[in-house]
C-alpha cells in the first residue's frame, strides 16, 4: 500500500467528491455558531445542523468538508493511551436531501478500496441492527460476504450527539491484523483492543432529537459520514498510533527537542510528550479562531489544556515559557 501523508490524504478525500459532485467547502470554525447545544465543534456534522434539518438552504446539496474537531471527554485518557487525543481532523460527505445510503456506502467503498488502496479482505462493515437496507447494500451491491457484515445495537451503530439531526449508521472497520490484537478467542470486529480499528462512519440521517431524546422524522433524508484524517494516516502509514503519523509525529519530535528527551523509552516522559503534542494543537486552532482563556465556557476548556501542556513540559523539566515555540 502506498503510504500517502496527512496533507495528501485530506487533498484526495475532498477531490475524490468533487469529482461526486460535491461542493468542497473550508473547515468552519471551532466556534459553534447559534448552537447551544455545543462548547466546540466536535464533528464535521454540527456545523451543518441547520441544512440537515431544511432551515437553511445549503449553497449544494452535495458537500464535503475535513472539518477541524475538538473532543475532550476522553481528556484524562490523552497521552495514557496512544489513541487519545483532544484535536482531530474530520473527513465528510454530507447530503442534505439528496443521494442516500446507497450512493453512500458505493462511494466509501470505492474511496478506501480504489483511491487509497486498502486491501478489502481487511475492511468490515457494520450495520445498525434493524437496517436490512444498508445491509443488503453491502450484502448485495458491493458484494461482502454475510459473515463479514456485523449487526451492532444504539450504542454502536445510532449516531447522535447533543440535540439535533441523528440516526442509524453503517461503519467501516479495518483489521490491523494478530499484532494489534487483545489475543481472547472471542476478538472479532466490535472488541474493545485496537485490532479492529473504527475508520469510517456514514450516519443515515432520518431523525431530529429535541435535545430530550424525543425523536421526530425529518423531512428529507440525509447522509452525514465522518472519518478521522489522522486515524486514516495510521493504517495508511502503517504506524501505531496518531502521535507517529507524518505530521503529528514533527511536532512530537520538536516537543522531544525542547525537553530534551527521547521518546519511546520511557512511559512517564512518553505520556507528557504525548500530552503536549496533542494539547498545543487544541491550544493553537482554538486561539486562531478567537477562543480566549477564561473561568467559563469554551474559554475554560481552553485554560485547562494550557495548563495540562505547561504542566507536562514542567514534569519534562523544560525552563521558561516553551508553548509558543512549538
Ligand atoms: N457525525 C458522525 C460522526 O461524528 C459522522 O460524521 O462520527
Amino acid at each position: 500500500m502506498q503510504k500517502y501523508g496527512v496533507n495528501e490524504l485530506r487533498r484526495m478525500f475532498l477531490e475524490f467528491f468533487e469529482s461526486k459532485g460535491h461542493l468542497a467547502m473550508k473547515s468552519f470554525s471551532l466556534v459553534p455558531h447559534n448552537d447551544k447545544s455545543l462548547l466546540l465543534i466536535n464533528s464535521g456534522m454540527a456545523p451543518l445542523k441547520p441544512y440537515f434539518t431544511g432551515q437553511e438552504i445549503p449553497p449544494c446539496k452535495r458537500v464535503t468538508t475535513c472539518q477541524k474537531c475538538i473532543r475532550t471527554g476522553d481528556i484524562e485518557n490523552v497521552g495514557k493511551t496512544a489513541r487519545h487525543g483532544t484535536f482531530f481532523e474530520m473527513l465528510g460527505n454530507f447530503s442534505f436531501g439528496d443521494y442516500f445510503k446507497k450512493e453512500s456506502i458505493a462511494w466509501t467503498w470505492e474511496f478506501l478500496t480504489e483511491v487509497v488502496g486498502l486491501d478489502p479482505d481487511r475492511l468490515y462493515p457494520s450495520v445498525y441492527l434493524e437496517d436490512d437496507e444498508a445491509w443488503e447494500i453491502w450484502n448485495k451491491d458491493i458484494g461482502i460476504p454475510a459473515e463479514r457484515i456485523f449487526r451492532f445495537g444504539k450504542e454502536d451503530n445510532f449516531w447522535e450527539h447533543g440535540s439535533g439531526p441523528c440516526g442509524p449508521c453503517s461503519e467501516v472497520y479495518y483489521d490491523r491484523g494478530e499484532a494489534y490484537g487483545c489475543g481472547k478467542p472471542d476478538c472479532t470486529v466490535g472488541c474493545d483492543c485496537d485490532r479492529y480499528m473504527e475508520i469510517w462512519n456514514n450516519v443515515f440521517t432520518q431523525f431530529d432529537n429535541d435535545g430530550n431524546n424525543n425523536y421526530t422524522e425529518l423531512e428529507q433524508k440525509n447522509i452525514d459520514t465522518g472519518m478521522g484524517l489522522e486515524r486514516l494516516a495510521c493504517i495508511v502509514q502503517d504506524v501505531d498510533s496518531m502521535f507517529d503519523v507524518d505530521t503529528i509525529k514533527e511536532l512530537r519530535e520538536h516537543v522531544s527537542r525542547l525537553a530534551d528527551a527521547e521518546y519511546g523509552k520511557e512511559y512517564d516522559t512518553d505520556v507528557s510528550i504525548r500530552v503536549i503534542t496533542d494539547h498545543i494543537r487544541s491550544v493553537t486552532f482554538m486561539i486562531s479562531d478567537g477562543i480566549m482563556p477564561s473561568n467559563e465556557g469554551r474559554g475554560y476548556v481552553l485554560r485547562r489544556l494550557l495548563r495540562r501542556a505547561c504542566r507536562h513540559g514542567r514534569l519534562l523539566a523544560i525552563q521558561g515559557k516553551f508553548l509558543t515555540k512549538l
